[in-house]
């Protein structure tokens, strides 16, 4: 079995797995590097790991258009419900098995308003374990924490980890993050979208080379990865 990972910019991801379409934190309208807009992307489930807005983000717009179901913690389903939004709540440490697979809330360390000032439970990521058995992290805005080594310890193929500093983890917790996660592949986000979290992807590529066996995949924002990567992609 294979998945297909897109980074469409900032923190927002779609995994096709399966025949689902999962999107990740939809931040479309207002994220400057996003090259496609929110009435272009297809969704059969949004996770959305906190109510920030850039991670919440064109949720309710794409719901609308596409019927997709929400997951995320009960605080945000809550907030979408009375809103005319249909969701699926879960919280930290939960896991369900779902169509596209068996979805575990995973803890971040930040925060999560939602957009009104509501109050948005705890902010999470996402670990994934497709019907295949392959398994996708989804750190979610993060700052480094030490039980990243448990969430390791499941076998990651895919860790997506923010590397922008200043509102998550920067490029040295970020490399530690890796070492503790001991992915097959790693994906950086949430850098490069404004100045504030402008980082050199390229350097940070190197280091992790050099201290770890973990492939490091920074593409742009709009471009995808197959997995399992052919021959030829593998460093
Ligand atoms: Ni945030
Ligand atoms: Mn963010």
């Amino acid at each position: 079995m294979s998945y297909k990972f897109t980074w469409f910019g900032h923190a927002t991801l779609g995994i096709e797995t399966g025949g689902y379409h999962l999107l990740v934190d939809p931040f479309f309208e207002g994220n400057p590097v996003a090259k496609v807009g929110p009435d272009e992307v297809d969704a059969d489930f949004i996770l959305v790991t906190h109510g920030h807005g850039d991670h919440l983000g064109d949720t309710e717009k794409i719901v609308v258009r596409t019927g997709a179901l929400v997951i995320s913690n009960a605080e945000i389903i809550h907030w979408l419900k009375q809103r005319g939004i249909e969701g699926h709540a879960q919280h930290l440490g939960g896991g369900h098995r779902h169509p596209f697979g068996y979805l575990k809330m995973t803890y971040a360390l930040h925060g999560s308003p939602l957009p009104d000032g509501s109050y948005g439970g705890n902010p999470g990521g996402f670990l994934l374990t497709t019907n295949a058995g392959e398994k996708i992290y989804c750190a979610g805005d993060t700052g480094l924490f030490g039980d990243m080594r448990l969430i390791g310890d499941e076998g990651i193929d895919l860790a997506v980890i923010p590397i922008g500093d200043n509102y998550t983890m920067g490029p040295e917790d970020a490399l530690r993050a890796v070492k503790l996660l001991r992915p097959r592949h790693v994906v950086p986000t949430h850098y490069n979208t404004w100045p504030l979290i402008r980082q050199d992807a390229k350097a940070w590529a190197e280091r992790v080379h050099r201290e770890t066996d973990t492939l490091v995949h920074d593409i742009q924002p709009g471009e995808s990865l197959s997995f399992p990567l052919g021959e030829a992609s593998e460093r």
